[in-house]
């Protein structure tokens, strides 16, 4: 995704990049003087280059902006690196099982939210996601051609296969080289197709669009033709060796990145859908569809849905008839008719919570006539959406054309951020988890194939913490051979920015799904379950006592972090609220959580727990809490985050920002808030049993604790600069203020 979550800029992290791999050239032992000298001079300049450079961002990102820089990650690292991690695989599978990776099966693929996500914002046009689907796939066409030339170098062999020979000519010296020079060719011709293309879009001249002449490669299958082709014959010609190198490794990169590199998601908000549609039925003078209950929503959309007739004429919407948000969904949905169906991948709802909302998209893809149907997913992201998705699901199941529609297939999103939002951290963690059991439930019952797409970020509070232990602590069954899970901003770099890490985080994702589909978590016990039903709705209670109807907390939340300065940042194209003005509610998850990580309050993540541990403790429950947090999975990974925010956080910092920038009257919210933050902190250790935050792990524990020396004094300066610059005393240190986030997020090593 391109959530904005990465604060350092592209500029600064490719010289971190370089940095890093500067140090472990030094590493190398074989190096001479000569050339230490030359790595340790390099090193002083990248270094100096760094302390020259701005590490505020001046500029928005625009959408476009941020495709390239998640296209870059590709480029960069996993184009050669997926490569090596399927041959790994290959080898692995072969050892254990005696049988390797068949060709044309891909277990690790990557989509993209970059230029496609449009929920919440308006700068993702559907001219930006036309660019970006263009930059994509020219981006890809460069690669391959790159590729094929290299193979075409090494596949000067003369034997070849009837087949072959048949296609190139049987006089031919050199038969393979013959077939790729004309692959070289039409993969040029594609090329500049779509750059003629792009400059088209960009100059809004569509009536100029290129006719397509000759033959180009507009679909994966084209281009992985003449090279299996290549490869059979290398293998029956007695040079299985050979085609298992370069060959094989781009062939899989076409089953991985197809010609695209990566699949576009495209995603909005369910009330968006509804208020086009609701537009729609006005325009036909059908009534007013937002009044009507979800039955009559639902008869209406699947009646529309099997008729062969068009609702509306692609003429709809006239001048004026709509609002520019309405008009903007369809110009979407009419963008998407005319993209490469091998561009998209789903189309994803936030805010999902009926069945209607599925069939909204459906219907507007219909209409705007998509060349292919794109998948639909719902987004289940508030505590109630979530109980009801199973609920939602089944009703669509009993609807014989979505049945028909889906073939079996069905993807399922759930939101760990903003039920942690909406819920608290504990109730959120087993809202979820709920939520998943059931899908898994209704899915079997009804013969459909779930995936489960994971929306999670870095941060625990937005879900995140290690991989392999996130994916074991899943429901049995929620894992079933596969998962999708978003990789965020902040993460990116940090887990793919380099090869030999990116390789690891792919390895961790295989390792952990293969075991959470072979050996299932176990079930819960029922003692188990009625425990944490009730751990979740104190927390919960606590949790909206304070959020939802505490008098003072938007105003003390307001005083006491930074959260109005945050959108200074520019760290991405879209903005801090979901809709300008309201209070929390309309505020993201992302600068919610990350207002609160710069006063080491970090309330998202705890706010509520202690409450519901000490009543669970009082009620003499505690040798269950033991056993949980002993036995289940996903008990421990969830308490296990929670004390690892507390290695960070510090309750002694936040009282500081109050002292300083809270008014007299809001100050006894901060102090309770507080005593909340010692009392969750010290039950938290009471049953993780550690004395200590992370004194298990003592790596990580020393890691923080160094962070933590640099990020404190960060601290002490921003208090005084957001004092400065609300009292306008001082327009200068608003780029100090800034700095020091920018500092803080680094140290905390995750933003939102
Ligand atoms: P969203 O993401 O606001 O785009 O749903 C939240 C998150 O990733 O934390």
């Amino acid at each position: 995704t391109a959530h904005p979550t990465e604060i350092v800029r592209r500029s600064v992290s490719r010289k971190f990049l370089r940095i890093q791999h500067l140090l472990s050239e030094l590493d190398r032992p074989d190096l001479s003087r000569l050339e230490q000298r030359e790595i340790g001079e390099a090193l002083h300049r990248a270094v100096a280059e760094l302390w020259e450079t701005d590490e505020i961002r001046r500029v928005r990102l625009t959408p476009v902006d941020e495709a390239y820089n998640g296209l870059q990650t590709m480029e960069q690292t996993l184009w050669d690196v997926l490569p090596d991690m399927y041959r790994r695989f290959d080898h692995a599978l072969e050892s254990c099982t005696g049988q390797g990776l068949p060709m044309g099966l891909a277990p690790i693929r990557f989509g993209s939210w970059m230029g496609g996500d449009r929920d919440g914002n308006p700068n993702c046009t559907p001219q930006v996601t036309r660019e970006v689907c263009l930059i994509s796939r020219i981006r890809a066409a460069e690669l391959y051609y790159r590729e094929i030339g290299r193979l075409h170098q090494d596949l000067s062999m003369k034997t070849a296969s009837a087949d072959l020979l048949r296609e190139v000519g049987l006089d031919t010296a050199e038969p393979y080289r013959k077939l790729l020079k004309k692959v070289l060719k039409r993969l040029r011709k594609t090329q500049r197709h779509l750059h003629r293309t792009l400059q088209a879009v960009r100059s809004g001249e569509l009536s100029r669009l290129p006719p397509i002449r000759g033959q180009l490669y507009l679909q994966a299958e084209k281009l992985r033709a003449p090279l299996m082709l290549c490869y059979r014959s290398l293998v029956a010609s007695g040079n299985s060796m050979i085609a298992g190198g370069r060959l094989t490794d781009i062939l899989r990169r076409i089953d991985i990145f197809g010609l695209v590199l990566l699949k576009l998601d495209i995603r909005q908000e369910a009330g968006r859908h509804s208020a086009a549609v609701g537009a729609i039925i006005r325009h036909l003078g059908m009534g007013s569809y937002l009044e009507w209950s979800e039955e009559e929503k639902q008869d209406f959309l699947v009646r529309e849905l099997e008729s062969r007739r068009p609702l509306i004429m692609s003429t709809f919407p006239a001048p004026d008839e709509v609002d520019d948000e309405i008009r903007e969904i369809l110009e979407t949905f009419r963008m998407l008719s005319v993209q490469n169906p091998e561009s998209l991948g789903t189309y994803v709802i936030s805010m999902a919570s009926e069945p209607s909302h599925i069939l909204e998209v459906a219907l507007l893809q219909k209409e705007c006539r998509l060349q292919q149907a794109m998948p639909i997913a719902p987004l289940f992201e508030r505590l109630d959406d979530l109980n009801g998705a199973a609920d939602t699901m089944e009703r669509l199941f009993a609807i014989p054309w979505y049945r028909e529609k889906i073939q079996n297939r069905q993807e399922v999103m759930i939101g760990y951020s903003d039920s942690a939002k909406d819920a608290g951290k504990l109730a959120a963690a087993w809202g979820l988890y709920r939520a998943q059991e059931r899908l898994v439930q209704v899915c079997e019952q009804h013969g459909v194939a779930l995936t489960l797409f994971h929306g999670r970020g870095g941060t625990v509070a937005r879900g995140g913490g290690p991989a392999h232990e996130a994916i074991l602590s899943q429901p049995p069954g929620s894992v079933n051979g596969n998962m999708r899970v978003t990789e965020q901003g902040e993460v990116i770099q940090s887990k793919y920015g380099l090869p030999g890490m990116a390789m690891e985080s792919l390895e961790v994702y295989i390792g952990a799904v293969l075991e959470a589909t072979l050996r299932p978590p176990p079930e819960p016990r029922e003692r188990w379950r009625k425990q944490i039903d009730s751990l979740a709705r104190d927390s919960l209670q606590e949790f909206h006592r304070v959020v939802r109807y505490h008098d003072d907390f938007v105003a003390y939340f307001r005083a006491a972090t930074p959260e109005q300065e945050l959108g200074n940042l520019k760290i991405g194209s879209r903005p801090a609220r979901r809709r300008p003005g309201g209070g929390i509610e309309t505020l993201r998850a992302i600068p919610w959580i990350f207002a609160w990580t710069q006063t080491r309050l970090m309330l998202p993540a705890w706010l509520g727990v202690g409450v519901a541990l000490e009543a669970a403790i009082d009620r003499g429950d505690k040798p269950v809490l033991d056993e949980m947090q002993q036995e289940w999975p996903f008990f421990r990974a969830t308490m296990d985050s929670i004390e690892m925010v507390f290695s960070k956080a510090d309750a002694n910092v936040s009282e500081m920002y109050d002292f300083r920038l809270v008014p007299t009257p809001l100050k006894p919210l901060g102090e309770e808030l507080r005593r909340l933050f010692r009392k969750t902190m010290n039950l938290t250790l009471a049953i993780t049993g550690h004395k200590v935050p992370l004194e298990t792990q003592p790596v990580v524990l020393r890691s923080v604790e160094v962070r933590n020396t640099y990020v404190d004094p960060l601290n002490v300066l921003q208090v005084e600069l957001l004092s400065r610059v609300r009292s306008k005393e001082d327009d200068a240190s608003l780029d100090a203020l800034l700095v020091a986030i920018n500092g803080i997020s680094a140290g905390m090593r995750n933003t939102g």
